[in-house]
């Protein structure tokens, strides 16, 4: 089974600094030290979305329950240390196995060796693959799929592309197969704002670790410090854009090109769009998907959603 994307797809980390709009894609966020920054985001006091998500999971064991009536596999996408996946491992039963996807490999291997240790039981297969891209699940012998897409990633596809990512993400699945998708809601602008732009400076290294990651790849010597991290919620737009921007003129030599970068101008480096339930209806309605229940914490922050293939 493949799924076939249309994703903007940079072939590598330097594309987009030759356009006139300066932009990286965000999946070069996630190398291994990425990777472990942004474990280190979930836990910050700003960043309300992970632990908020987690909790609306284990207060809606019951829905769950339902959605794994019958011996299941769960397909993760984006996995990373699968926390919130131990939630439903923990609780459900009929999981009989367990398909984490992620972009980074190490993380992937370390986080299937853990867990198979701890879920001696269940059959846990990792895909180490960019989910964005076409890629192929193992056999499921049948059981019924049941898509996990938590953290409100779907929120850092720009709209048009996370409709077409579901659409392929439907055309692996049939009917009666589901979706379990988290969504961060639209809210307070200065809520979001400090999500994106900790006091501790976190999400500030980890955006930056994408110089860093230039330097090591392209063997360029960029100065980190000469771009600091923005962080401004487009309230037309619903979404929250992150940037590094120059705090001088400089001219960056990397990969055997020149690139000029004026004072103040930024590199576009990624957004997170926020989904209130209406948005997601409409969202299913263009990918194959009907919106069966939400759940949310009290203040409304954060919903997950669930999703039957139509
Ligand atoms: N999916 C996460 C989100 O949009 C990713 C994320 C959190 C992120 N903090 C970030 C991406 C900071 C870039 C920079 O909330």
């Amino acid at each position: 089974m493949k799924t076939h994307l249309n994703v903007k797809a940079p072939s590598n980390i330097l594309s987009g600094l030759f356009e006139e709009k300066k932009w990286i894609s965000s999946k070069f966020l996630y190398d291994e030290q990425g990777s472990q920054l942004f474990e280190q985001i979930t836990d910050l006091p700003e960043y309300y979305q992970t632990r908020t998500e987690a909790r609306i999971l284990l207060e809606n064991l019951s829905t769950w329950k339902s959605v794994f009536h019958e011996p299941s596999a769960l397909i993760e996408l984006g996995s990373g240390s699968s926390k919130k996946t131990k939630i439903l491992l923990d609780h459900v039963k009929n999981i009989e196995s367990y398909i984490p996807i992620d972009i980074s490999e190490e993380f992937l291997a370390d986080t299937v060796t853990q867990l198979q240790t701890s879920y001696p039981e269940i059959h846990i297969q990792g895909v180490s693959a960019d989910y964005t891209q076409p890629f192929t699940l193992p056999d499921l012998k049948g059981k019924k799929k049941v898509i996990f897409f938590p953290g409100s990633t779907i929120g850092n596809f720009e709209p048009g592309e996370a409709e077409r990512f579901l659409g392929n993400i439907r055309s692996l699945l049939e009917p009666g197969d589901e979706l379990i998708l988290g969504v961060d809601r639209k809210k307070d602008e200065t809520v979001i704002e400090a999500a994106y732009d900790d006091a501790a400076g976190v999400t500030a290294a980890f955006n930056k670790n994408l110089i860093t990651r230039i330097n090591r790849e392209h063997e360029a010597s960029i100065d980190v410090e000469s771009f600091s991290h923005v962080a401004l919620y487009n309230s037309s737009a619903g979404r929250i854009e992150m940037h590094l921007e120059s705090v001088r003129d400089q001219v960056l030599s990397v990969g055997g090109h020149t690139i000029e970068v004026k004072k103040q101008e930024r590199i576009h480096t990624e957004n997170s769009y926020k989904y209130d339930p209406e948005d997601i209806i409409q969202l299913g309605r263009s990918s194959g998907f009907l919106l069966q229940r939400v759940v949310s914490d009290e203040r409304e922050y954060f919903s997950v959603c669930l999703m039957e293939v139509v």
